[in-house]
């Protein structure tokens, strides 16, 4: 169960608490000049909670598993589907490692953006598509509303915060989540594009010839049966002769490649053992 609090490094001295046990300050997203690197916006992305999902990411996490999906695509041309990429780093170096040679690359997460309430007091309140509130952010804390809604805590857990949630307004400033080099790719090649897109409903682009699945079909987040389901998506939108990709990062970068058939999917190569639902993508 996740706990609905974290510490926001911004409003703790260095020697009072270590590093460890604060996490980034979100709110430097409303301030694009203080982020000095696409590390430094993946660490801020990385503190959001969205729909039980971590946007933990950052570049050069995929690196093996890149150049195994490159060498399996043979020099083809593919059209890449990259489902919850997050801010979109690992991205940009999939697109890196493929050079020119792709005909598009859908960067999809189910939120590419948010709209932010900031007050005087120096809090921030991040909100989804749907209004709800994902993130209160303080100088001090990180308060997560749907953690603390995923069961009855105490009432010292959480002192009044629900109250101090300021109603949704569209109105509100949109955020992006997405590395500001990706979206200036995105502004001038129109083969990249940007697109919300929910593992979870079917694809409605065109076939990609590759699905790739980063750190999002994880038993931690997603049970077997949800998994299974948005893996039949994949296999629906897939070509005919398409390639999905899963990816697990955890204490090692693990993968496997899987080829399209006619009923399912047929592994083809993994790296470190592979992912640890290997058997699950097979059996759907
Ligand atoms: C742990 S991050 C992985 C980011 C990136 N693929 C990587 O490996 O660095 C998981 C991402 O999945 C997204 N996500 C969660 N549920 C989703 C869903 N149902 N459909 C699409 N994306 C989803 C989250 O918003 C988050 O950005």
């Amino acid at each position: 169960m996740r706990f609905p609090f974290r510490l926001n490094r911004s409003g703790w001295p260095a020697r009072m608490l270590p590093r460890r046990v604060c996490f980034p300050d979100p709110r430097a997203l409303l301030r694009p000049e203080e982020i000095t690197s696409p590390e430094v916006f993946s660490e801020r992305i990385s503190v959001l909670l969205l729909g039980g999902t971590y946007k933990t990411t950052r570049p050069g996490r995929h690196r093996q598993s890149d150049a195994l999906l490159v060498g399996a695509l043979r020099q083809k041309s593919p059209v890449v589907l990259d489902v919850g990429a997050s801010d979109g780093s690992t991205a940009l170096d999939l697109i890196t490692a493929l050079g020119d040679a792709f005909e598009a690359y859908y960067v999809t997460d189910r939120a590419l953006s948010l709209r932010v309430r900031a007050d005087d007091r120096g809090r921030a309140f991040f909100y989804d598509a749907d209004g709800a509130c994902v993130l209160a952010a303080t100088p001090r804390l990180l308060f997560y509303p749907a953690a603390a809604g995923s069961r009855r805590w105490p009432r010292w857990v959480l002192p009044g915060w629900r109250g101090a949630i300021p109603p949704f307004d569209p109105a509100y400033p949109e955020v992006s989540l997405v590395q500001p080099r990706l979206r200036e790719i995105a502004r001038r090649d129109a083969r990249v594009r940007l697109r919300p897109h929910d593992i979870f409903q079917p694809w409605d682009g065109p076939a990609p010839t590759v699905v790739k699945a980063a750190n999002i079909l994880n038993r931690a987040y997603f049970s077997d049966d949800q998994i299974r389901r948005a893996a039949r998506n994949f296999w629906r939108a897939l070509a005919p002769d398409g390639l999905l990709l899963v990816i697990d990062n955890r204490d090692a970068e693990k993968a496997s490649l899987f080829a399209r058939t006619e009923g399912g999917f047929g592994h083809i190569d993994s790296i470190h053992g592979g992912t640890e639902i290997k058997e699950l993508i097979l059996s759907c």
